[in-house]
């Protein structure tokens, strides 16, 4: 389906998302290789996005399990439907009497009824969750299992099971085979470490935010409205602001929400009122919102703070924005 990296750069473009070459020669492989992508990063720099882009671009059905503390089986797998089977067996209870009503022991009743019982353990009331919906979609499905993290270590190898072999046994039903193997996308976001036994299994993508050029794509693909000028000024202070010693560094989530609410302001040049008043958009902590607003001085952005990532700043980095001039500099 896919020849080349480039390919899926374009589908993916189909579909808004900007992908860099790493995320797509990962995809690429993924697909050659029939393997689980496992997609690792901070928060909002599009990993779920990756795989909901990924299913529409191939066009495969999303099937999305989100995990969380205490997320099991029954959960993540299947159940029995007991309200139906209640409801069934209340609505066949004369059947049942009639059933029953020559059997002369217990033993005898309870044979009859077990001799009944795959009427009640069938197809009809299983209520399959997301792994066996994957595992039993009549066409090719896109597995999306976000943020893989937040389950515990006992579900993690659950799971291990089920991504090895694609099948699953129901001990009233017995074993259920895909029947097109499904893509797997997991997301994490790193708050504690996966086992080496996952990740031996699937192929290993770091999603970090993007660089300033891909950045600017980003928002020209998502916030088409909002003009060029502006659109490159507001990326320009995003990457800057992740340069500072923040609390939170604003995610590509944020810069999206800025660029909206810089087109809902009609602004066509970002200046130091319009930044200033925006900034809780992308700072979500006072101090941060403080910091950013010093450090964003006169002259252009100071340039500190550890992972700065200064090798995607382009030639006019940083613009001057005129901010500081009152203030001076922390
Ligand atoms: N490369 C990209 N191309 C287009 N849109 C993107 C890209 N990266 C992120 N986005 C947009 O940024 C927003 C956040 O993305 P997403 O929800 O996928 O982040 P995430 O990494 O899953 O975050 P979290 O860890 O908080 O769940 C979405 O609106 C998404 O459309
Ligand atoms: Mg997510």
């Amino acid at each position: 389906m896919f020849s080349n990296t480039q390919d899926v750069i374009s589908a993916l473009a189909t579909q808004q998302y900007i992908a860099s070459d790493e995320i797509a020669t990962v995809l690429f492989l993924a697909e050659k290789l029939g393997k689980p992508v496992l997609s690792e990063g901070p928060a909002g720099v599009g990993k779920t996005e990756l795989g909901k882009a990924w299913a529409k671009a191939t066009g495969r059905r999303l099937i999305r399990l989100q995990c969380y503390e205490g997320l099991d089986e029954s959960k993540a797998l299947y159940e029995w439907e007991y309200a139906k089977q209640m409801l069934y067996t209340q609505l066949l209870r004369d059947k049942l009497q009639d059933l029953l009503k020559n059997a002369d022991s217990l033993r005898d009743a309870a044979d009859k009824l077990a001799a009944e019982e795959d009427v009640f353990f069938s197809d009809r009331f299983l209520l399959p969750r997301p792994l066996l919906q994957a595992i039993l979609s009549p066409e090719p499905a896109l597995l999306l299992i976000d943020e893989i993290d937040r389950s515990d270590t006992e579900f993690e190898a659950f799971l291990l099971e089920v991504l090895s072999d694609f099948q699953v046994s129901v001990p009233e039903l017995g074993t259920l085979t895909a029947k097109h193997q499904p893509m797997v996308i997991l997301t994490s976001n790193n708050t504690r470490e996966l086992s080496e036994a996952l990740k031996r299994r699937c192929l290993y993508l770091s999603i970090n935010y993007p660089s300033h050029e891909e950045e600017l794509n980003i928002v020209r693909i998502r916030v088409p409205e909002l003009g060029q000028k502006v659109a490159q000024q507001a990326v320009e202070v995003v990457q800057s602001l992740r340069t500072m010693d923040l609390k939170k560094h604003p995610s590509v989530a944020e810069t999206l929400d800025w660029a909206k609410a810089l087109v809902m302001l009609n602004a066509d040049n970002l200046d130091e009122r319009t930044l200033e008043n925006t900034l809780t958009v992308l700072l979500k902590h006072e101090s941060d919102v403080q910091r950013a607003k010093r450090e964003l001085g006169g002259g252009g952005f100071q340039r500190r703070g550890p992972g700065g990532q200064g090798g995607n700043r382009p030639n006019n980095y940083p613009p001057n924005l005129g901010m500081g001039g009152r203030r001076g500099r922390a």
